[in-house]
């Protein structure tokens, strides 16, 4: 793997992706213990994690349902601590177990959101599992139940992760050049 470039940003190799696809694979085993009888409905927040969902949901192999939502808070490469609505959540989650897929969990703002929202349509149970997770940067006190990687607090792109939209595609995870 070599750097690449992104707009004006260059970014080096940071973690391959039969790391990514290893630590996924772990972490299906540890929710399918979890899960297997329970027809958790998976609610994966776009754009981000969805890359990290379909590798995840291929690898279940028990009854689930999905769905995806947006929320827009982030610009560049610097959390603006702005969350705004949630849009397209199209299914009851009353009484049911739901289980967030989220790209990377850095501050926890967007989480810590999107659990508030959606606690009083009263699911039977809210896990969250995300791709990334920074444990130097996050602030909050919701457990973060499933994290494949926990990475340094530097910003990476790749494997669904954007930098200003570009990077998504990419099948490794890459970080910022200092
Ligand atoms: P938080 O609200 O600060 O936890 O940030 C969450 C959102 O910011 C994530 O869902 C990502 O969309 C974005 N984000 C945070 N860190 C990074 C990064 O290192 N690279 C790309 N996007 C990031
Ligand atoms: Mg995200």
């Amino acid at each position: 793997m070599s750097e690449i470039k992104l707009h004006d940003k260059v970014f080096e190799p940071y973690i391959t992706k039969e790391r990514i696809q290893a630590s996924i694979e772990a972490l299906a085993q540890k929710i399918t213990e979890d899960y297997k009888d329970k027809k958790p409905l998976f609610i994966v927040v776009l754009n981000g994690a969805f890359m990290f969902a379909s590798d995840l949901l291929k690898v279940l192999k028990f009854d689930l349902e999905v769905c995806f939502i947006k929320v827009s808070s982030y610009h560049g490469t610097r959390s603006t601590g702005e969350v705004t609505e949630i849009i397209g959540l199209s299914k009851n989650i009353e009484n049911r177990p739901i289980i967030i897929v989220e790209d990377i969990i850095d501050t926890g703002n967007t989480i810590e959101t999107l659990v508030n929202t959606l606690k009083p349509k009263a699911p039977s149970s809210i896990k969250i599992a995300s791709m990334l997770l920074k444990p130097e940067a996050y602030k909050k006190d919701i457990t973060i139940d499933y994290a494949a990687l926990e990475i340094e607090n530097k910003f990476v792109v790749g494997y669904g992760l954007d930098y200003d939209e570009l990077g998504r595609n990419i099948n490794a995870l890459y970080k910022l050049k200092a």
